[in-house]
Formats: structure tokens, sequence, C-alpha cells
């Protein structure tokens, strides 16, 4: 099977198939998350937190990202990687901007850079895909700009918010990007951009009506409880299993039961 591309994402949009999106950090889970078949990977800047320990995704930095992106691509051949521009990388200045996406397609093998924002970085936006870099768009909670917005407070609730992020949708479909992330937004308002646009919609708390679904792949295991928001389904409790092999092997060392000597040379 060849590897998912930013024109079959769309295709599947218009043959109403819903898109699976996960994150991943690194490659032994990228390759696990890959031969399952799902169609993006997105090496998100929530790295920051899950995999760094970090109290919010804003200290995580471009080295950092594309360590972390290396890996997940070279545990994929089917997945379309995104790579996530961290906080600071794209909103400064145009060239650093361009520059610091084409990193993430040239030295750590991602297909795709995402970026938070609407009109306000458009011109952003068009400067990559100039540069042949795909752009997908994320809108609504936007984490990078939690401070402007007073915390993780879902967006678009009220008519003259809503109309923006519709508005805010147009712009960047009309720039070009391939794909857009909406992030703690009002189901019914998911909808209504998932209609008012051509390119793809791809919900976290936005409802069911989105062209397809992202998840925090360790919010999806289980693996990381921090912060639990509504909109997560953890379909395993991997944080007990794990716990309960490294008890067991803690157990059999003291006791001298591991290893047995079919273990050994
Ligand atoms: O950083 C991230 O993981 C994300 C999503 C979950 C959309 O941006």
């Amino acid at each position: 099977m060849s590897r998912m591309t930013t024109t079959k994402l769309q295709e599947m949009k218009k043959a109403s198939q819903k898109i699976t999106m996960l994150t991943a950090y690194d490659y032994s889970m990228a390759k696990i998350l890959d031969n399952c078949g799902v169609d993006v990977l997105l090496v998100g800047d929530s790295l920051s937190m899950v995999m760094l320990g970090n109290e919010n995704i804003l200290p995580v930095t471009m080295d950092e990202m594309v360590t972390f992106t290396k890996a997940v691509a070279k545990g994929t051949t089917k997945a379309l990687v995104v790579a996530d521009m961290p906080f600071l990388s794209y909103k400064v200045d145009l060239k650093d901007a361009v520059y610091n996406a084409g990193r993430f397609i040239k030295e750590a093998g991602a297909q795709a850079v995402k970026v938070e924002g609407g009109e306000h970085i458009a011109k952003t936006i068009l400067s990559m895909i100039h540069a042949d870099i795909p752009v997908m768009g994320h809108l609504g909670l936007t984490p990078q700009a939690i401070h402007q917005m007073g915390g993780y407070k879902i967006q678009g609730k009220t008519p003259p918010s809503a109309k923006e992020l519709i508005k805010d949708a147009k712009i960047l479909e009309e720039v070009g990007i391939f794909a857009l992330i909406l992030e703690c937004i009002p189901y019914e308002l998911a909808q209504e951009v998932a209609q008012a646009i051509n390119i793809p919609t791809i919900g976290i708390g936005a409802g069911p009506y989105c062209d397809g679904q992202v998840l925090v792949i360790h919010d999806v295991l289980g693996l990381y409880d921090e912060i639990r928001p509504k909109f997560v389904r953890p379909y395993l409790d991997l944080k007990s299993i794990i716990a309960k092999a490294v008890n067991k092997y803690i157990a059999d060392v003291r006791q001298g039961e591991f290893p047995t000597l079919e273990e050994s040379y």
C-alpha cells in the first residue's frame, strides 16, 4: 500500500470516508500505528507534555520537534506524517517560518506541517505552500495561544466568534491548506465548517460531524491522565498494564526467578 497523500485525504472527504489521525512521537509506536492503517500521524507539540513532562506545549523547541519527527518518519511507510510547528517557530519572521517548516520535510522526513491560527497567518501559510510545503491548519482552541485565550476554553460559542471561525476556515482553504484541525468547538459549528469548505476537517473535541478525528495516542491508550478532557475516550488502561508487568519483573528479579538458565548463555 502506498503512502497516504494530501490529495487522497481530500478524495476521502468527497467520498464521505472518515479520516483517522493519531499523534505519534517515537519510532516503535509509529510503526505499530502505521501497521494498524491509521491515515495520518501527527507529531504534535503535545509531546512537550506527554514526552518531555512540561506543564504545557509552549517550551518545546524546533530541534526537539525535528528529533521526534525523524523517529516517527522512520517508523512509517503508509501514514501521512505531519509535524506540528512549535510556538515561536512561524509567527515571528516569515523567512524563519518557511525555513523551519522546510526542516521538517528535508531533515526529518515529514510530508507536511501544521500551524495554528487563521487570517493573521495566511501570508505565512502561503509562503510555505510556495516553497512546496503542504500545510494543515488548526482553528478553535489553539493551545499555543493558551495565555491569550485565558485557559483551555471551548471556542466559537458566541455568534461573532463562530462567524469569525467560519471566515478563518474559508480564508485558510483559499490560501491552500490541505486539511483543517478543529479543536474544542461546539459540534454544530464544526458541522457548519465541514459543510462550508471542500478540504477535510479533522476534529478533536469538535463532535461527530467532522470529516475525521484526531486524538493524542497517550490519551487513547490511557498512558497520560494528568489532564482528561471530556472528548477523550481511553481505549485501554495501559498505565496499569505496564505497572503490573514491571511489578512482576521486579518481584521475579528479587526472588531469583528471572533469569532462568534457559534464558542464559
Ligand atoms: O499537539 C497535538 O497533539 C495537537 C492535536 C492533538 C491536534 O495539536
